[in-house]
């Protein structure tokens, strides 16, 4: 087991009710950079998103669509992971609230709580807005009965429920957040949080009657639970159903659950209540952050159908652009505004105008006055001690405000370092010390200004992933321990010596006036990175239908899986092959949790010889499709299973 302290982030996970817009990619950008913050500062880290799939507002809009609400969500589901991969979001887990492995988790803590007698069953009598998923009272929703938080509607509602007794918890709860002040932050955040508590905690609806689109009750099958109090739950399912539950040991409490403003309340004050009755730690943090508003100041939403399409932002801008902007434009715990304009001006000034233009310029000197080369900083000119102190205190300063995930702050201080390069060039005049002959001093005043671009890219790359690789490509090194991590912050690593090799300038210039001309290029090219090279293996040399024939692919069911002990990659299954049963292996542990894959249908190559892989004997082989490094398996979800593939 590793030493490294560990780091556990979440996003909510988001309601497939409709797209995700740029408020969404807000969260889950920021808890992507936090989490490659963390990495590179040697956490060993966790971060984890997902679907919130069950509820009342899934159910009528599946049935709005003509659909089945699971046809609905896995539809909408496969949009969420098209956007977190044009964005670069490196999660460790996408947990969907219908996946077996969380109904289990869920419906488990449901009857734990029931037990302990914290769980009863009365009447609830009050008004629900579907929209928000939220019960009010007569009061909050007033005389025109509308939902306090989105201002739709609210419903009359009267049914048979079980409720969770929140009441009693509300001294511990206060103990609680009095002893832990950094638990709710921002600070005004948690003094909402404790003026409503302080106004009387009422028991919570758990369970509704009136639809049936949720987890049902596990002792009540009429009951199906509350979606609120089933989503908060993905937090520790996606941990316990990995791994053994190796995953939940090492990595529960949460050190962050990064929410909007909006459901702070069900994060800092239902959710530590659901785990003080089941005895179970508290996450360590939850941050709330402000709304992306759109210009005019309204709260861009779903709803309201104000919203921005991020992918269509990335393939305009690119994602580095887009995060950017993100990570800089909402400062700490307040709304910010978005305008197309204001992200163009953005990227003009910050990127294009600042690092660009520094970048541009330092390479363009060191061709022209030095053919290409970085030279050793031989000289010294009365304007780089300023530089260099500064360049030597920005990593401190930079990682205080990221570690308290002050993003816009941490940016801003990161980009004094840029500006401050930028003066330097002007002060130091490499043009004139050039025309004079001095050739030392030239050296010192290229160096480091290289010297200062590659300290701010190695901070700047958790926002930005994709920048590192083609800044280093012009700068004429490779990703490397001594020259871009964390520990390589030490002033003077560039090695002297290097050959550059000039290029496009990273961040082309916007036209203000010509915003709707810029072309959508198609987001698999908004960022080319070196990384994401797609390597299509060539197509193998030609058979005939003969060789095909001999294959007998078959449709299984798995009616089992399990991780072979002490192999990090197998997976062992029980198949159902046409009323038999065997065992297969298949090495795609790294891709799929058991869980995910009990009750599919796939696709088993039925007669090839049995071969021992340690010590278990598989009778056949599962087809997957693999490419760059991401594999799926072949499903046949609607075919009986011994069914031939023809
Ligand atoms: N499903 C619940 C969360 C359950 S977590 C256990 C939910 N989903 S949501 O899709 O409606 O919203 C998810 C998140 O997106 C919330 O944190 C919300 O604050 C955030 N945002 C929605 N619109 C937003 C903006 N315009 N700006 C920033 N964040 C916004 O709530």
């Amino acid at each position: 087991m590793s030493d490294k302290p560990t780091f556990y982030i979440t996003t909510p996970i988001y309601y497939p009710s409709d797209k995700l817009h740029i408020g969404h990619a807000y969260t889950t950008v920021a808890a992507d950079t936090m989490s490659r913050y963390k990495k590179m500062r040697g956490f060993d880290t966790y971060f984890l998103t997902g679907s919130d799939e069950h509820g009342q507002k899934i159910q009528r809009r599946a049935a709005a669509a003509g659909k089945t609400p699971q046809e609905f969500v896995d539809e909408i589901i496969l949009n969420f992971k098209e956007l977190w991969r044009v964005l670069d979001i490196q999660y460790d887990d996408f947990i969907r609230t219908t996946d077996q492995r969380h109904m289990k988790v869920c419906q488990e803590l449901f009857q734990q709580i029931y037990d302990q007698g914290d769980i009863y069953k009365s009447e609830y009598e009050g008004w629900y807005c579907t929209s928000c998923e939220t019960f009010f009272t007569e009061t909050q929703v007033g005389e025109e009965h509308i939902c306090p938080d989105c201002g739709k509607p609210a419903e009359l509602t009267k049914e048979e429920s079980y409720f969770f007794r929140m009441s009693k918890y509300a001294d511990r709860w206060m103990q609680f957040i009095e002893e832990n002040p950094d638990f709710i932050r921002p600070e005004s955040r948690r003094n909402e949080m404790i003026n409503f508590v302080k106004q009387g905690l009422e028991d919570l609806c758990v369970s509704r009657t009136t639809f049936d689109w949720g987890i049902p009750v596990p002792f009540d099958s009429k009951h199906v639970i509350y979606v609120w109090f089933d989503a908060l739950i993905n937090y520790i399912s996606a941990l316990k159903s990995k791994e053994d539950g190796r995953l939940y040991e090492k990595f529960w409490p949460a050190d962050v659950h990064l929410v909007g403003k909006d459901i702070i309340r069900f994060h800092t004050i239902i959710w530590p209540i659901m785990l003080m009755a089941a005895g179970l730690p508290l996450p360590k943090t939850v941050l709330g952050h402000g709304w992306v508003l759109q210009g005019d100041g309204g709260k861009m939403s779903k709803s309201k159908g104000n919203v921005v399409d991020p992918l269509v932002l990335c393939g305009k801008y690119g994602s580095d652009a887009i995060r950017y902007f993100l990570m800089r434009e909402m400062a700490y715990g307040l709304d910010c505004n978005y305008s197309e304009e204001a992200l163009a001006l953005r990227i003009n000034t910050d990127l294009a105008n600042d690092y660009g233009n520094l970048l541009s310029r330092t390479t363009g000197m060191i061709d022209k006055f030095q053919g290409g080369v970085v030279l050793p900083p031989t000289g010294k000119t009365e304007f780089d001690e300023e530089l260099i102190a500064l360049a030597k205190e920005t990593p401190a300063r930079f990682a205080a405000l990221m570690d308290h995930m002050e993003w816009a702050n941490a940016l801003a201080e990161l980009w004094k370092l840029v500006n401050r390069a930028n003066k330097y060039i002007d002060e130091a005049a490499p043009w004139a010390l050039n025309k004079a002959g001095e050739k030392d001093k030239l050296a010192a005043v290229l160096y480091n200004m290289v010297e200062v671009i590659r300290l701010v890219t190695v901070m700047v790359a958790p926002v930005m992933p994709g920048l590192p690789a083609r800044v280093w490509q012009q700068l004429g090194i490779r990703e490397d321990h001594s020259l871009t991590s964390w520990d390589s912050l030490q002033w003077g690593g560039f090695p002297a010596g290097t050959k550059i090799d000039r290029g496009e300038p990273l961040f082309p210039r916007i036209d203000l006036d010509a915003l709707d001309e810029i072309p959508q290029q198609p987001v698999e090219k908004a960022d080319a990175q070196p990384a994401a090279v797609d390597d299509m293996e060539p197509i193998a040399p030609q058979c005939v239908i003969d060789d095909f024939a001999k294959l007998d692919l078959r449709v299984v069911k798995v009616l089992a899986c399990n991780k072979v002990p002490k192999a990090d990659k197998l997976l062992q299954f029980t198949l159902e092959l046409g009323g038999e049963t065997r065992t297969v292996l298949s090495g795609i542990a790294e891709y799929y949790s058991p869980e995910e894959l009990v009750g599919k249908k796939l696709i088993v190559i039925a007669n090839l010889a049995p071969r021992k892989i340690r010590g278990i004997e598989s009778h056949g082989m599962l087809l997957s499709v693999e490419r760059n490094g991401k594999l799926c398996v072949v499903e046949a979800p609607d075919m009986p299973t011994g069914s031939r593939v023809v």
